[in-house]
């Protein structure tokens, strides 16, 4: 088991980094490793919209290229005020990502701050947010 605050935590904590210069909607991502380590991500854009990359596929990149490719659960957490966020659920683009490595069983934890602290959180599968997936 895991503590799906501290992850929770984590994402909202990431969203301070979150580099929104065109869209003003910062994201945040904390992604849990299988052997419990931890990697946090946000989202980053671009002059040329299309190049932006999702919070959650930077966390994901970041501890594939460190060598971690199994992963229990990813918090995330956006909006356009830090203090006041609203749930995000992931793109298609980043379920697709998830789809690459983690089993259907991958935990999608959506917190919801309010005034700075955790007003709530849903919690999903990859199955539920991602049914009948491409895979090869
Ligand atoms: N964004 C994410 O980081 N994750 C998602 O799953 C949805 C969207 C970012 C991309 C862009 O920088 C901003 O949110 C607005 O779309």
């Amino acid at each position: 088991m895991y503590d799906e605050r501290i992850l929770a935590e984590k994402a909202h904590e990431a969203m301070k980094n979150s580099y929104c210069k065109y869209s003003g909607f910062s994201v945040g991502a904390a992604l849990l490793c299988a052997d419990g380590t931890i990697y946090s991500g946000c989202n980053v854009e671009n002059a040329s919209y299309g190049a932006a990359n999702c919070a959650e596929r930077t966390a994901i990149f970041k501890a594939v290229s460190e060598g971690h490719r199994k992963f229990t659960a990813i918090a995330i957490c956006g909006g356009k005020d830090i203090d006041n966020t609203i749930e995000c659920p992931p793109c298609g683009i980043c379920r697709q990502v998830m789809n690459e490595f983690c089993d259907s069983s991958f935990e999608i934890i959506l917190p919801v701050f309010k005034e700075g602290s955790i007003a709530g959180v849903s919690k999903h599968t990859l199955a539920d947010m991602l049914p009948y997936a491409f895979d090869l």
